[in-house]
C-alpha cells in the first residue's frame, strides 16, 4: 500500500495584514481598544475585557492619551462619554501604591496625566482611575464602584503569523502539525482562505492549523503560538511535520 507523501507548507503572512483589529475594535499603534458603551464597575469592566483577552486600557504616552480620549468622544458623539471611563490604573492592593500609572512627581518617565492634585484619595477606597470629560481628559481617581463606561486594550503580536498543513498525495489536507496546546480557538473553516482569514483577523493568533474532518468538513484551529517562536527543544518532527510538543 502506498504510504501517503507529506508536504509541509509554511508561508509567512505580510506583516502589515498580521495587524487587524477585530471588528468593533480601534487600531492604535501595536494595539486595539475598545470603549464599553455601558456603565459599569471598575472590577466588572476590567473582566469584560479580560473576556476578550484584553485589559483596561493604560494610556503611556501623550499620543495613547490623545487617541484614546478622541475615541471616547467619538464613541459618545456629541455629549462626550460624562463622567469618564475606567483605565487600568488602581490602588487596590495597597493604598497609595497605583499600579499601573505612576504618581505625578514620581522620579520615573514613565507617563502619566493626573489632574492637579489628584490622585487625593480624599475618599477611603477610590481606588480606580478614570478618564473623560472630566477635566477634559486627566485622570482622577474614583471609588472602583461606582458606574462608569470604559475603555480596553489588546496587545497585536508582534510577529508574522505562519501556517502549517500536511498535505496527502491526494491533495486532502490530513492532518494539523501542530499539537493542541496552544489552542485559543476551534471553528469549522470552509478552508484554507477562511482559516488564515480568522486566524489574521483574532489578534492573538499567530499560527493555524486546518483538518479535514472528511465530508467536507474542516476544523481550523488558531494557535497563540508559531514554530518559529517556539524553543528548539519543544519543536518535533513527526512524520516529517514538524510540531510543537510542550
Ligand atoms: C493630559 O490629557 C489631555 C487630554 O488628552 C491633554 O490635552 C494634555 O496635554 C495631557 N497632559 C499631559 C501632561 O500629558
Ligand atoms: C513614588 O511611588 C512610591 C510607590 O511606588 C510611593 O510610595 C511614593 O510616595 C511616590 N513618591 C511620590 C513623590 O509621589
Amino acid at each position: 500500500m502506498d504510504v501517503l507523501s507529506v508536504l509541509l507548507l509554511m508561508a509567512g503572512f505580510e506583516a502589515s495584514v498580521a495587524t487587524v483589529c477585530p471588528m468593533g475594535w480601534h487600531r492604535y499603534g501595536k494595539a486595539c481598544y475598545f470603549v464599553i458603551k455601558e456603565l459599569n464597575t471598575w472590577y466588572k469592566a476590567k473582566s469584560i475585557c479580560a473576556a476578550s483577552h484584553a485589559s483596561l486600557a493604560v494610556p503611556n504616552s501623550l499620543e495613547e492619551q490623545t487617541f484614546i480620549l478622541e475615541l471616547l468622544q467619538l464613541e459618545f458623539n456629541p455629549d462626550g462619554p460624562g463622567n469618564g471611563a475606567w483605565i487600568g490604573c488602581n490602588d487596590i492592593d495597597k493604598e497609595g501604591d497605583w499600579q499601573n500609572c505612576p504618581l505625578r512627581g514620581n522620579d520615573t518617565n514613565a507617563y502619566q496625566n493626573w489632574s492637579e492634585g489628584k490622585p487625593d484619595n480624599r475618599h477611603f477606597a477610590a481606588d480606580c482611575a478614570m478618564m473623560g470629560d472630566w477635566r477634559k481628559g486627566e485622570w482622577g481617581d474614583q471609588f472602583c464602584t461606582n458606574l462608569r463606561y470604559a475603555t480596553c486594550e489588546l496587545a497585536i503580536i508582534d510577529y508574522d503569523p505562519l501556517f502549517c498543513l500536511q498535505i496527502g498525495s491526494d491533495g486532502r489536507i490530513i492532518s494539523p502539525c501542530l499539537t493542541d496546546n496552544h489552542v485559543l480557538m476551534e471553528l469549522q473553516a470552509q478552508g484554507l482562505v477562511s482559516c488564515g482569514k480568522a486566524c489574521l483577523s483574532h489578534p492573538k493568533c499567530s499560527s493555524f492549523n486546518l483538518k479535514d474532518q472528511g465530508q467536507g468538513k474542516m476544523v481550523c484551529k488558531l494557535n497563540d503560538l508559531a514554530l518559529q517562536n517556539a524553543a528548539k527543544e519543544d519543536v518535533v518532527e513527526i512524520e516529517n511535520c514538524y510540531g510543537l510538543d510542550l
